[in-house]
């Protein structure tokens, strides 16, 4: 009974000690509710030690991974990152049909690294609904649920990456609701998502609604520029874009029986090049240093007000082998990890 004779003095140490211990790992957990999304369609890109280490030194605590990378988990080890993980869409349709193919994907990509990184969230695909693929996204859901619980990470929420092509009507926020392609497939995805309290993951981009309808939409409302309410629904009252597009997605949510299911922003972002005067470097620092001030504070949404907003910036780099065009202008640093523009996420 060696523990009868460690001193007071001591054991007043070590109970601090755990306590500051706990304080500090709670204090990290919250830490921030903006990432970026950590793309990799570049031949020349920084390696991911570099990558990540950079995150670090700009107070990133969140980062989106399109699909599993070994080197990158790796980098990723030990960092306090808390890391959005997708699957593959090519993935789906075997993830859908067979559980241990969900359990081999679990095993090799989440397993080794469940001491030592914080999985937000699995996303099974990233905007596949609506096309061929959308009838394995619940499949494959339910599999990777069953697969985590199966080793004890039920706490790991999954869900997937939807872009408000889902919706068939946006305007005004409150008459959102899912298209009529996807309704049933988006009220199976809301239930299990309401039962296992996981969010819906959404990539809001009022940079397409602006290009689509530039004759109904201001840039300083696409921008978070505006100080005026632009629009009125009901009560509630719009000052940016950002804000209709989230809570239409909302009350598609609240349609579909979804009324307790968050919304994650999973991408957000303006390109900075290759759109004339709209896709511009000041345009792109308006918006993102906007993105993130908005998201970080207590405002929220009208429809869902006084919380911050969970939100991944895209993109950490400018990556060449996406499509040409703007595609390859929404990062924030170009490949040699220069800034293309500041961005503040201290906020
Ligand atoms: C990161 O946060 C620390 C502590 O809040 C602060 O001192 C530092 O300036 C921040 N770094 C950057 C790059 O913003
Ligand atoms: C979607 O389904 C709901 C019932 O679940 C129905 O009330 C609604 O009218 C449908 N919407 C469309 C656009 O089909
Ligand atoms: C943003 O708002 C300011 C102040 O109203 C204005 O001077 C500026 O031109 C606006 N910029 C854009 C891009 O809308
Ligand atoms: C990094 O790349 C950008 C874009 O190609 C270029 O403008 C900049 O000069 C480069 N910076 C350094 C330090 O090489």
């Amino acid at each position: 009974m060696v523990e009868k004779f460690v001193p007071m003095g001591w054991l007043f140490y070590i109970l601090a000690a755990s306590f500051l211990l706990m304080l500090q790992l709670n204090i990290s957990a919250e830490a921030g509710v903006v990432g970026v999304n950590y793309g990799l369609l570049g031949n020349n890109l920084p390696p991911p030690s570099k990558v990540i280490a950079l995150l670090k030194f700009r107070n990133i605590t969140r980062v989106r991974l399109f699909a599993p990378n070994d080197d990158v988990l790796k980098a990723l080890e030990g960092s306090g990152i808390a890391v959005i993980l997708g699957t593959l869409n090519e993935d789906l349709l075997n993830l859908g049909s067979d559980v241990s193919y969900a359990m081999s994907w679990i095993n090799k990509n989440v397993i080794p690294y469940s001491e030592t990184i914080r999985f937000r969230c699995i996303s099974a695909g990233n905007e596949v609904i609506p096309s061929d693929l959308a009838i394995h996204v619940l499949p494959a859901m339910t599999n990777l649920n069953t697969a985590l619980r199966a080793v004890n990470l039920g706490k790991i929420p999954v869900s997937t990456a939807v872009s408000t092509t889902i919706l068939g009507t946006s305007y005004p926020p409150s008459k959102g609701e899912f298209a009529e392609d996807v309704n049933s497939t988006m009220a199976s995805i809301t239930s299990f998502l309401a039962a296992n309290k996981s969010p819906l993951l959404v990539n809001v981009y009022p940079y397409f609604a602006y290009i689509y309808n530039p004759q109904n939409i201001t840039p300083s409302y696409a921008l978070f520029n505006s100080s005026e309410v632009v629009v009125r629904d009901g009560r509630l009252e719009y000052k940016n874009l950002f804000d209709a597009i989230t809570d239409a997605v909302y009350s598609a949510l609240e349609k579909a029986g979804g009324a307790s299911v968050k919304i994650v922003i999973s991408e957000s972002g303006w390109p900075s090049n290759e759109n004339g005067d709209i896709a511009t470097i000041s345009n792109a620092q308006l918006y993102n240093n906007n993105l993130v001030s908005h998201v970080s504070g207590e405002s929220g949404t009208p429809k869902r007000p006084g919380k911050s907003i969970e939100t991944y910036v895209f993109a950490i780099f400018n990556e060449n082998l996406k499509p040409p065009g703007t595609e390859q202008n929404f990062g924030l640093y170009y490949p040699n990890m220069t800034e293309v523009y500041h961005v503040n996420f201290t906020q």
